[in-house]
Parts: C-alpha cells; structure tokens; sequence
C-alpha cells in the first residue's frame, strides 16, 4: 500500500496532487496506487496503440511536432468538423486561459460547484465571477431557465455551463441547452464545456458543437485528455464561428501541440472501433459502479452521473478528508474529497469510473471507513489493480443499457444505518485497522498535498 507517503515532499498550494507526485511521495511502484481522484478513460488507448506509441518514444522526443494547423486539420478530418471553427490547445484548460484573456470582458456566469477553472481563472484577471449554487437538494441538477433568470438579474456578460459537470455529473439534454443559448444570444459569450460529453449515454447526440459553430456567441470547449484517456498528452479543443475560433488560434503559440498529441491526433482513425467500445463498457462500469456504491454502502448517498465519475455524500458525521486520508495510507486508493470545491464540502467526494476489480478494492476502503465494526464490515476481496486488458471487451456499440436518469429520487441516507454483512459475501480478514481515531495521515499535513480547487 501506499502507507509511507511523505506529505511534506509535496509543495503547499500546489495544485490536486499528480499521479507521479503521490507515487514519488510514497516511494511506491505507480502500479499500486489507484487513481479514483482525476477522471480518465481506463479502456483507451488499447494496448496495441501503447505498444505503437512506445515503439515511436525515440521519434516522438527528439523531433518537432508540425504545427498546430497541421494537427488540427487531422483531427477536423477524424471528427468531421471544418477546421475553420476549430482552435486545439495545450489541454483544454489553455483553451480556457485564452477565453478568459480574449473574449471575458467584464463579467462571468457560472453554476457551482464545478471545474476550478472557470471561477478561478477569470478571478485572477480580474473579473467578476457570478457564482450560481446548484442545490443539493434538487440533486445539483442545473435548471437552464433559473439560471438564464440568475444572469439577467446579475448583468453577467459572459456564461459558461460545463455538460456533463464536473463534480456531479449532472447533464442537461440538448435542447436545454439550445432553449438556454437561445436565452443568452446577446451575450458577449457562452461557452458549453462538454469535456466529458463523450461518456454522455442519456441521449444520441448530446453536443451543441454543431450549433457553437454556426451562432454568434457561442464556445464549445472539449477536452480529449478524459475520453480519449491520455492527460498526459495536454489535448483540447473548442468549436465556435470561424471569427471566434479564429481568435483563439491567432493568439495561441506557434506548436503549442506536441509530438505525442501529433501522433495520437493521427492514430485515431484507425481505432474509431475500439474508442466507441471503450465508452460502452465505461458506461456499464458506472452503471455497475453507481449500484454497488448505493446498495453496499448503506447511508452513502450517490448522485447519478452521466460523466466517467460518480459523486458521493458521506453519511451524516463522517469526513471525507479523513476518509481520503485513510484510503491513500491504507488502501493505496486515490480519491478527489471535495471541501476545496467552491459550492461543496469535505462531505463529498468525487470517485472516477473504474473497471470493477478496482471498484472492489475502493468499496472495501470505505465499507472499513465507515463501518468499522466486524459486524458490518464489508467484505468485498481486495484486489490489485489489474491492467486494462483483463476485463473482456464488449463487441463495439454492444448494448448498454441506459442509467437511471438525473431525476430519479435518491434514497435518503439515513435509514440505512448499518452494513448488511450479507451483501458483501464471505467474511473476509480486512489488511489494516479502521480509522476508530485518528487518520493515519493527519489531515493537517496532508493540506499540503491537496490545497486547491483544481480538477
Ligand atoms: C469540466 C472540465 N473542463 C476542462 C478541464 C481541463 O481539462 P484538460 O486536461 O483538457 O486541460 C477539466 C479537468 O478536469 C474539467 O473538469
């Protein structure tokens, strides 16, 4: 387990700690650490397309990447879009640093909680943030008509909505977010980041980028880090009028894209079948996921999500910073605790889509957390994280069918007080002791490691 992780070899104020930041702490092998914490695509690249990406390493470094006109041209050609109302960046959160610098003049709209940067980022140039609570109550599910209400009464010049939102997954259906864009024309800009939309299953053809390119005011930003699986690459995009777009690209540095986006940009053509199959199986893992987390975890409330993460309220009395801290010390398991999330708290935590093998292992940390007892502890094996090719692979666009939808009540939390030792099959000895005080990493120390609201 990651159990030895020396908290002050990471930097205060240094943003959600990375994969290799964690593993270097801890002085661990990579593989023993499960990251549930930053939401990526576990099922893409395949396992051939890493062997063809390693075997170009040597190529891939010590040459310059084309331009990005080049690679965009590619990726338009892929994705049947016309390069003229497309600009790629360095990661979509480039994107968003461009956006802010250009085209937010004043003021920005946007409902919280929600992806760091998009309040944090225009509050740092200097803008006012309009901030828009999405209530718990009503499941974080965004109402387009109150919140086109909230930036009339506000004066906001510019709003943005993130389809799915991250942290809840919530996902407002496409003509929602027509009717809203139609509400909001005379603005100076919206944008719609639908950096998860790929994992989107509620409905056929969930983006707007079709309309961002052919309205006046309209961005759609995409990552391709999270669907495509690869954050280390850095790839985004947005889709807007050729104007817009134009823009953006024209302030954007000459190969701001590097080999390894070139390389991969150029790859996916081949593989459009195994990429649609990747989001199927993701999709029955959440669906999978989202039911063992509510039935096996009594007082656990759990949002349903259409984003390739599920987000989680802790039973009444319980801390996810603990929590967080007892999975990484004695479980080897990676969570995102939401308390630096404007618009949530340290009850919340965000749990990335994994296959089921690492599922078991994250149930069996909590179930200990929560539980504690013998009696109910659960009993769910724990497992190691296996390589992406041990499930067995769905035949592309098999059927999966569909998650329960947004609006579907949640049980309430409080009659379930108790594990039922039942579910969780055979007894089975649990590798460390509950936190009954406390964490094994004091929470205190570990602020340094998780200090802001990123990602
Ligand atoms: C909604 C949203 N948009 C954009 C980003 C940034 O993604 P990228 O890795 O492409 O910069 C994130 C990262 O988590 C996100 O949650």
């Amino acid at each position: 387990m990651a159990g030895h992780i020396d908290p002050s070899l990471l930097r205060r104020n240094a943003h959600s700690p990375s994969f290799f930041a964690l593993s270097r702490a801890g002085g661990t092998d990579q593989a023993e650490l499960v990251d549930f914490c930053i939401p990526c695509n576990p099922y893409f690249p395949t396992p051939e397309m890493f062997g063809r990406l390693g075997g170009m390493l040597e190529t891939i470094l010590k040459y310059y990447p084309s331009d990005a006109d080049t690679i965009t041209a590619e990726l338009c050609g892929t994705l049947g879009l016309n390069p003229q109302t497309v600009a790629m960046g360095n990661g979509s959160t480039e994107l968003i640093t461009w956006i802010d610098h250009l085209l937010v003049r004043e003021s920005l709209a946007v409902p919280i909680p929600t992806f760091g940067r998009w309040t944090d980022q225009p509050l740092e140039t200097g803008k006012r943030v309009d901030m828009y609570p999405l209530r718990e109550s009503r499941d974080f599910a965004l109402d387009v008509d109150d919140f086109a209400a909230f930036v009339r009464a506000r004066g906001s010049r510019a709003a943005v909505i993130c389809n799915p939102n991250n942290p809840d997954g919530g996902y407002v259906h496409r003509r929602d977010v027509l009717r809203l864009l139609d509400r909001l024309v005379d603005l100076d800009l919206v944008v719609v980041d639908e950096s998860f939309i790929d994992f989107v299953d509620a409905e056929p053809a969930p983006s707007v980028a079709d309309e961002a390119a052919i309205r006046p005011n309209v961005i759609v930003l995409k990552s391709l880090g999270k669907n495509f699986g690869l954050h280390g690459i850095r790839f985004g995009y947005l889709v807007a009028n050729p104007a817009l777009a134009g823009r953006v690209r024209s302030a954007l540095p000459k190969w701001n894209l590097n080999s390894f986006a070139e390389v991969m940009v150029f790859l996916l053509k081949e593989y459009r079948a195994e990429y649609r199959t990747s989001l199927a199986r993701l999709a029955a893992d959440r669906r999978t996921m989202t039911d063992q987390l509510d039935s096996l975890l009594p007082g656990l409330r759990v949002f349903s999500s259409q984003g390739n993460f599920v987000l989680v309220k802790l039973p009444d009395g319980k801390d996810g910073v603990q929590l967080r801290d007892y999975l990484l010390s004695e479980h080897g398991v990676f969570v995102r605790e939401c308390g630096n999330k404007l618009g949530a708290d340290s009850s919340f935590l965000r749990l990335v889509v994994r296959p089921p093998q690492d599922v078991r292992r994250l149930l069996t940390g909590i179930g200990a957390f929560l539980y504690g007892t013998e009696k109910a502890r659960p009993t769910v094996p724990l497992l190691s994280p296996s390589p992406r090719s041990d499930a067995p692979p769905l035949r592309p666009g098999a059927d999966v069918p569909p998650l329960p939808r947004r609006a579907d009540p949640h049980p309430s939390p409080s009659p379930r007080p108790e594990a039922p030792a039942h579910l969780y099959g055979a007894p089975e000895p649990i590798p460390s002791a509950p936190p009954a005080g406390p964490p094994v990493l004091r929470p205190s120390s570990l602020e340094d490691v998780y200090s802001t609201r990123s990602i």
